[in-house]
Parts: C-alpha cells; structure tokens; sequence
C-alpha cells in the first residue's frame, strides 16, 4: 500500500493531494488563479510563479489535514517537475525536496501530461470499478498539448502523433479571444455553442496531415475570416487582425454577430478532427481501452462525439480531475514508486519534458 502526498504547480493551479494506492483520493486541495490571469487573457509566468510561492504551504499543510496523515504515513512525495512553466515548477520541485530532506521521505519526480492521463485511474463516486485495461490509446488533450500516446504497460508511453501547431485547448483559448468570449475559452465556447448552430459554418477539419497529427491553425484563421466577413456584410470596421473588442480586451462578442453558430462550428470542427484521427490509433494499434485526459476533456461535446463512435470503452476523469490538480499526480507517483523510481534531491526543473 502507498500513500503520496502529491505537488502540483505546472502553469496556474497550486494544488496538493493525498493518494493511497493511486487511486482513493483522500484529499486534494486546488487554488487556482484564474482570477488573476483573466485580466491578461492569459497565465502571466511570473505572476503565476509568486503566486504559487504564496499558496504552496497553505495549500499542502491543508491537504494533509484534511487527509489526517502524518508525515510519517507517507510512502513518498511526488511532485511535478516538467513540462510547464520554469518558475512554476521550481516552487513546487523545491518545496517538495525540503519537505522529503526535512522529514526524510523518498521523493519522485512526475511528468505533468502522465499525471493527465493517470487521472483516469483515480477513483469517483460513479466512476467504474476497474483500472483500465492495456495496450490503451490515450488521447491528452490540454491547454500546452494535443497527443495520442499508445500505452502497452503502465509507464511506457509511445507517442503516434499530436498537434503539428495549436493545442486544442490553446485554440479554444484563440478562437474564444477573437470573439470576445475571455478566458479561459474551452468553458466559454462551450457554453455558447450549446446555443448554436453547429452546422452554420463549413469550417475545415484539416485531416489530410499526418495519420495522427491535428492541425488547428487553419481553423483558427477560417474563424478569423468568417468573423471579418460578418464584419463586413454588417458594414462595421474591419480590423487589421483580430477582432477590436478582444484586442482591446474586452471581454464581450459583438451582441450582432451570429456568435453562437460559430462558436458551435468551431467546436464541431476541432471536436470532429479529434475524434477522426483517435479513432484511427485506437483500430490500427488494436487498443482495448481510450483514456481522454486533460482540460479539453472537460468538453461535453468530445466526450459525446467519443463515447458515440469508438468501438471500445471510453474513459474521462471527472472534470475536476480533467484540469490541473495534484490527485492525478499521485496516481503516476503511486505506478513510479511502485516501479522503483526515485528522485535525489539534484531533481531539477524539465519546462520542455515530453513524454515518448
Ligand atoms: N469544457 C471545455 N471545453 C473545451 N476546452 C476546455 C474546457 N474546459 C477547459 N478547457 C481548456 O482546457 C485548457 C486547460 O487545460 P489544462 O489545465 O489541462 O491545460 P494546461 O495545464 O494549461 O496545459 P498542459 O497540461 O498542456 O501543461 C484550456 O485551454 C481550456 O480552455
Ligand atoms: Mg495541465
């Protein structure tokens, strides 16, 4: 049995969690800082690096209150040293080194995107009974990345292909701040689209890229261009690039535009690339299992679209587990330990780690 106090500071959620086994969540506490960064359109890194300075001991010595653990129960502390943002991994990474130095407790490094993954091992009421089964295809889908990884074992991650430029989540971000929706975008376009049309734009699905790979940049400007043609017909200004209320950060759609429609054609056409293309590994690699994981997996719409038309069972973390939180690390952390895996107090920041 293993019981993890995991650290979570990758981008702009302080979060710390106690896992046992990997997959009973016995707490997990999340501070997030949307707020701040909803201001900016965006994570501003060094605000979000003093932000975690302030949250970090807060946050863990809540977590392990509300756990009721000792540090003497713990088998290990895991925290996440990469990919993400430099000054946000060496709050966490040096926070945790001086929790395992001070009270002598093996240390593991976990990369942020198997956390992702690992997500959907956690257990929830509702959730199924089982761990998932292998060889799965997982598809991580975030605010930094777009992947399909083939996992034949528990650690071993092959990555078929993933996004050749925006990630999914960034360009529900991009496309959300050209319409005026604000930050972040996936939550926003969401909600919009469930008023819409999904049907009242052709927008391109860019499937002729590699056999696995997206490709969202071209979305991005066919959006761009409906929303200036709109601009057009309507006989208002046409910015250079961009729409002016966002750029002006403003954070309102134009009330004139037919915004809903192609919020929901956005959605369609991201969601439909995604689906096409997980659909393909999951048959050639002859997986039994699809793990969606990260904050795009949120997306009711994905998850519909997915659980409609893929021939295996299909898993997604609960949402509060989709976004960024320490509960899914402690589920990778628990698989590490288990394999033997420990880190030195020389563990260092990885801000470009990736996963194959
Ligand atoms: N319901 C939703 N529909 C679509 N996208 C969503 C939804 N909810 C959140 N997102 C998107 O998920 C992203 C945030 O996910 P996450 O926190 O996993 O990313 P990240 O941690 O910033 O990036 P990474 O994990 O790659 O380092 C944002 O881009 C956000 O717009
Ligand atoms: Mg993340």
């Amino acid at each position: 049995m293993t019981t993890i106090l995991a650290i979570e500071t990758s981008c702009d959620e302080t979060s710390a969690a106690v896992v046992i086994n990997g997959r009973k969540v016995v707490s997990c506490v999340v501070a997030s800082q949307i707020q701040l960064h909803r201001q900016y359109g965006g994570v501003f890194p060094e605000m979000a690096s003093r932000e975690h300075m302030l949250a970090i001991a807060p946050v863990v010595r809540e977590a392990m209150a509300k756990a009721g653990v000792q540090w003497s129960d713990l088998s290990a502390i895991a925290t996440v040293n990469g990919p993400g943002l430099a000054g946000s991994l060496l709050v966490g990474v040096n926070f945790a080194k001086a929790l395992a130095a001070a009270h002598n407790i093996p240390l593991l490094g976990i990369n942020h995107m198997e956390g992702h993954i690992y997500a959907n091992w956690l257990q929830y009421e509702g959730g199924p009974e089982t761990d998932p089964a292998f060889p799965l295809v997982s598809l991580v889908v975030s605010g930094g990345h777009t992947d399909l990884i083939l996992m034949e074992d528990h650690l071993q991650y092959r990555r078929l292909g993933g996004t050749i430029d925006d990630a999914a989540g960034e360009a529900f971000d991009k496309v959300a701040r050209l319409m005026g929706l604000g930050y972040p975008g996936g939550p926003a376009i969401e909600r919009w689209s469930a008023g819409g049309d999904g049907t009242a734009f052709d927008l391109p699905r860019a499937l002729s890229v590699g056999a696995y790979d997206f490709s969202f940049s071209g979305l991005k400007t066919a959006v761009l261009r409906e929303l200036q043609e709109l601009q057009r017909q309507q006989g208002t200004e046409v910015p250079e690039r961009g729409v002016k209320l966002a750029d002006a950060g403003v954070q309102e759609p134009d009330p004139n535009l037919p915004i809903a429609d192609l919020a929901a054609s956005f959605q369609e056409a991201l969601v439909d690339a995604l689906v096409t293309k997980t659909l393909r590994a999951l048959s050639d690699h002859s997986a039994v299992q699809l793990l969606v994981a990260g904050g795009v997996a949120a997306n009711s719409r994905l998850r519909q679209e997915l659980l409609a038309r893929a021939q295996v069972p299909v898993r997604f973390p609960p949402i509060r587990y989709c976004t960024d939180n320490a509960a899914m690390m402690g589920a990778a952390a628990h698989y590490r330990y288990l394999a033997g895996h420990r880190a030195t107090l020389a563990l260092d920041v990885l801000p470009g780690l990736t996963l194959a």
